[in-house]
């Protein structure tokens, strides 16, 4: 898989998809993730990529030109399943999107900022439009580091062990059951006897149990 991101803030993503699983999965070439700064594409002396709105609201808004130039970039050396653009009034990310994006094969993340981008490019470049939650963030960046890393650790061999990713919270709209490790008595504060049982379908039903009361208390609305 191959994950490309544009953004004028290539500093911030450098970190967050650099560490511990992403890294790992970098390394073990499960997923090849590109960061593209949007300002390499503009035609302009200054590296500008932005400039003021039409009908004279505030704030700046990010021009066709360059995203085109870069979207085009990088549709010339491959095809991709979806050209992304992150903002708040998308479709909300979820575990089945991420479940759904992990089994492309190449992926464009356009990281919106600013004020926002020109209307034309979301008319006629981009594929399918995420928001990560109902709140605003300054730009796109940490929403696209948020699904990259949800979308990555997805794909088989990405973390050690394949079964855990298939027991995470929502991956059946259930909440994850509690895990506990040693030693089995902290201070008095005791592990569920069954868990130390060794009698794995017991366990099994345990989870399951706790994983429905969890996700009944906590999040009904997934009931
Ligand atoms: N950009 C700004 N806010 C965002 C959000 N909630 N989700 C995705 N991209 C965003």
């Amino acid at each position: 898989m191959r994950i490309d991101i544009i953004t004028v803030l290539p500093e911030i993503l450098e970190s967050s998809l650099n560490y511990s699983i992403l890294k790992r999965a970098q390394e073990k070439e499960l997923v090849e993730i590109q960061v593209h700064n949007l300002r390499d594409y503009s035609l302009d002396k200054h590296r500008r990529v932005d400039d003021y709105p039409f009908g004279g609201q505030a704030g700046m808004v990010l021009q066709c030109e360059p995203v085109d130039r870069a979207v085009s970039a990088l549709k010339q050396a491959r095809a991709y399943d979806e050209v992304i653009y992150t903002s708040p009034d998308g479709e909300r990310f979820n575990q089945a999107m991420a479940n759904r994006l992990s089994l492309c094969g190449n992926l464009i993340i356009l990281c919106g900022h600013y004020k926002g981008i020109d209307y034309r490019i979301r008319e006629h470049l981009i594929t399918l439009e995420i928001s990560i939650g109902d709140y605003v963030l300054t730009g796109g960046e940490l929403a696209a580091a948020v699904m990259a890393d949800a979308i990555v650790r997805l794909i088989p061999g990405a973390i050690g062990d394949e079964q855990s990713a298939l027991s995470d919270s929502f991956q059946d709209n259930l909440l994850a059951p509690p895990v506990y490790t040693r030693p089995s008595n902290y201070k008095g504060w005791v592990v569920p006897e069954v868990l130390l049982s060794g009698h794995e379908a017991k366990i099994k039903e345990w989870e399951l149990q706790q994983s429905i009361e969890r996700t009944q208390r906590l999040r009904p609305d997934l009931v």
